[in-house]
């Protein structure tokens, strides 16, 4: 008995101490006046360090102009146009990448190469290498893509002709074929080779994607001198640093610093037991999984008991009353 009763005495202690140090953590950080942002275009999340109008963007690079008649939104700086900005995955959707088309190459066995420079457009947006895949458009080609900095081939895929013009949506080999991008990848060149069949007149274009772009079989390709444009899949980032080395570090109360290395700079994350927006001073706050069954384990008989950042399971109330006032010992 004098044992069950230390026991939960001590774990009393132990809770009311972790809350304590949970709140003296609370310390003011500074942050831009973000109350009366507008966050929406057309039917567009803008959500900080994103915005529209100067004191709701973080800094230049996250400016977003609208076109209200449009509902368009587009990266201010960099004139890209954008949907489907995440913060908990860090993307963003660039609607407008432009496809590169190709010279025509006549004659077979010609080869033909493009560098594409860098993978990080500006320091704080680069492609995804996961939710992007590189295809060409064309046939009677083998396209390969080779790393710039180790020199080293990274992928390839054949395309072949067929008489009618196949559906490239499936873009598996006929017309059209696609290459999964490597981790890691910075910089790449890609290089076009002729095959020696058929070709007279058709177009070749090659491009990043969205890997889940739906709208390839819309996009017919079939105008060799016209401007097409495809989404894009990219992170983004924060900071010109990493998070121990950040004179600008913006992330707010309970968050963790993540550094991002593809790009140049850091990401802010809630820490686990918050969520909301973690480049707000107070926009991570305390998730109340006792609200809900869904976010706690507590065994059945036991009481969900919520803390800022965590949650404990104590013995039901009755349990609990008996532990505290062992029967016998009044
Ligand atoms: C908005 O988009 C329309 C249609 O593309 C264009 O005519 C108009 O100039 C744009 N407005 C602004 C302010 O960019
Ligand atoms: C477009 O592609 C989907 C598969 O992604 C296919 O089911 C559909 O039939 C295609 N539509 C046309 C018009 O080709
Ligand atoms: C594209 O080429 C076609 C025929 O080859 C021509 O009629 C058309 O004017 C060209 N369009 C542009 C925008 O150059
Ligand atoms: C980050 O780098 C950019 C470009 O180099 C510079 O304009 C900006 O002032 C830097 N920001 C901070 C907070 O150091």
């Amino acid at each position: 008995m004098e044992g069950a009763d230390h026991h939960f005495v001590n774990s009393w202690i132990i809770i009311c101490t972790i809350s304590i140090l949970l709140q003296s953590q609370i310390t003011e950080a500074a942050g831009p006046p973000v109350d009366h942002c507008q966050r929406k275009c057309g039917s567009t999340e803008i959500p900080y360090p994103f915005g529209m109008s100067k004191g709701c963007y973080l800094d230049e690079t996250f400016e977003i102009r609208c076109n209200h008649s449009t509902g368009s939104a587009w990266i201010a700086q960099l004139n890209w146009q954008v949907d489907a900005i995440s913060l908990s995955t860090h993307t963003l959707r660039r609607k407008d990448f432009i496809v590169e088309s190709l010279p025509e190459i006549a004659k077979p066995g010609e080869t033909w190469h493009h560098s594409f420079g860098i993978f990080t457009f500006n320091r704080h947006y680069s492609i995804s290498h996961t939710r992007n895949m590189f295809i060409a458009v064309g046939c009677d080609i083998y396209v390969y893509i080779v790393d710039e900095k180790t020199s080293e081939f990274q992928g390839g895929c054949a395309s072949l002709c067929r008489s009618t013009l196949a559906p490239i949506w499936s873009c598996s080999g006929l017309n059209c074929c696609q290459i999964n991008l490597p981790k890691d990848l910075t910089a790449l060149t890609m290089w076009i080779e002729t095959m020696n069949t058929h070709t007279k007149d058709r177009c070749r274009f090659f491009t990043f994607i969205e890997k889940d772009f739906l709208g390839l079989n819309k996009t017919k390709f079939s105008a060799c001198n016209q401007t097409y444009v495809v989404p894009v899949i990219f992170e983004w980032s924060v900071g010109n640093t990493s998070c121990d080395k950040a004179m600008d570090y913006v992330c707010g109360q309970n968050t963790e610093c993540v550094d991002y290395s593809p790009g140049k700079g850091y990401r802010c994350k809630c820490s686990n037991g918050y969520r909301g927006n973690p480049y707000l001073p107070h926009g991570c706050q305390d998730i109340d999984e006792c609200a809900n069954q869904k976010d706690n384990d507590c065994p059945i008989k036991h009481r969900c008991l919520n803390i800022e950042g965590g949650y404990f399971c104590l013995p039901s109330r009755r349990h609990m009353f008996a532990e505290l006032f062992p029967i016998g010992n009044i």
